[in-house]
């Protein structure tokens, strides 16, 4: 069943945090339905309600390029077909407003991000509120961003980028939005922080203590990049140096200051590289591309039911569709 985020942030509000995961290809969807339904390597099919979890599907715009948008929906309205007892979101990660118009009028999208926020603020109010708009009416919800996730390093903390709590209650007031994206530290992709670098929860807890009460906050590039993952992908053969991200531990007390949606996307892909580079070190005679579709798939199913067991998701799927009558 596809909702909107804010049904689902209504029930998750201070107690855990809705993760929100891209996807690219089906074999990703297949491991999120799965993994999100609690169904494990060891049992793929019965539903398992102790991890049962709503969930938020992301599609970028590089995803909706990546061949034809079209197949994204085919794949997941299948999907809704094949796992019944989902509840999830259908979310358009960093739009532009011309991609945010497309969404909404396609009939499909439950919710988009209007990204504005490389603009300065009147400018960034003016495009969301435009969005907002375009969207209320037909009864789809509103992403914004404001502040700058990218380049907040160790050196350059308390910079310009971190959101300003003060601006976040003039930019929520005139946008409209019905959820809002902040940076607090967190940077996508799987190089994120230099040194002892974590969340400023001194700043969340401002922004969250300045907006209206029960105003859902997101937390953009929000991987862990774990350790076992990217020493799996450079012992096959990869070079990714360095690599960081977010201590999971991180998330519930972020949920508990308002953060709803936690975005995950460079986690998948690690998952899929490791489990990709693996399999053809192993099996150099290969060539079959479902061969390591069958071992990624159950992998990422258990890698989504860690996640959400992390995010505090796991087992809140009852929860979710009795809040909302269903
Ligand atoms: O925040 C960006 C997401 O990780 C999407 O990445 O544009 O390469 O699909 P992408
Ligand atoms: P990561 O790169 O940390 O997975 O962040 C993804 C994201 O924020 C998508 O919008
Ligand atoms: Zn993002």
């Amino acid at each position: 069943m596809i909702v909107t985020t804010n049904d689902l942030f209504r029930h998750a509000y201070g107690n855990y945090a809705v993760g929100a995961y891209n996807i690219n290809n089906l074999e990703q969807t297949v491991g999120l339905f799965r993994g999100n339904l609690g169904k494990s390597k060891s049992n793929e099919e019965a539903v398992n309600k102790a991890t049962s979890a709503p969930f938020i599907i992301q599609i970028s715009r590089g995803a909706r390029g990546y061949t034809d948008k079209r197949f994204l929906e085919g794949m997941i309205r299948n999907a809704e077909v094949v796992f019944p007892e989902a509840i999830f979101a259908v979310h358009l990660d960093h739009g532009t407003e011309e991609t945010c118009y497309d969404c909404i009028e396609s009939g499909f999208y439950s919710s988009v991000m209007i990204d504005a926020s490389h603009e300065l603020l009147a400018k960034n109010i003016e495009i969301t509120r435009r969005v907002v708009e375009r969207a209320h009416a037909q009864g789809i919800v509103v992403e914004a961003e404001l502040g700058q996730l990218g380049g907040v390093e160790e050196d350059v903390v308390g910079s310009v980028c971190l959101t300003e709590p003060d601006e976040a209650v003039e930019f929520v007031e005139k946008s409209g939005c019905d959820s809002l994206a902040v940076a607090i530290g967190t940077s996508h992709g799987a190089y994120k922080f230099s040194g002892k670098q974590g969340l400023h929860f001194d700043v969340l807890e401002k922004i969250q203590k300045a907006l209206p009460a029960r105003f859902p906050l997101v937390m953009h590039g929000s991987s862990s990049v774990p350790k076992d993952w990217v020493d799996r992908i450079n012992a096959a053969g990869g070079a990714l140096k360095n690599a960081s991200g977010v201590d999971e531990k991180q998330y519930l007390p972020a949920a508990k200051m308002g953060v709803c949606k936690v975005n995950i996307d460079t986690d998948g892909r690690l998952v899929w590289c490791a489990i990709h580079r693996e399999y053809f070190r192993d099996k150099p005679e290969d060539f079959d591309l479902r061969g390591p579709g069958k071992v990624f798939m159950p992998a990422y199913a258990d890698y989504i039911v860690h996640k959400n067991t992390m995010l505090g998701s796991a087992g809140q799927l009852e929860g979710v569709r009795a809040s909302l009558g269903k």
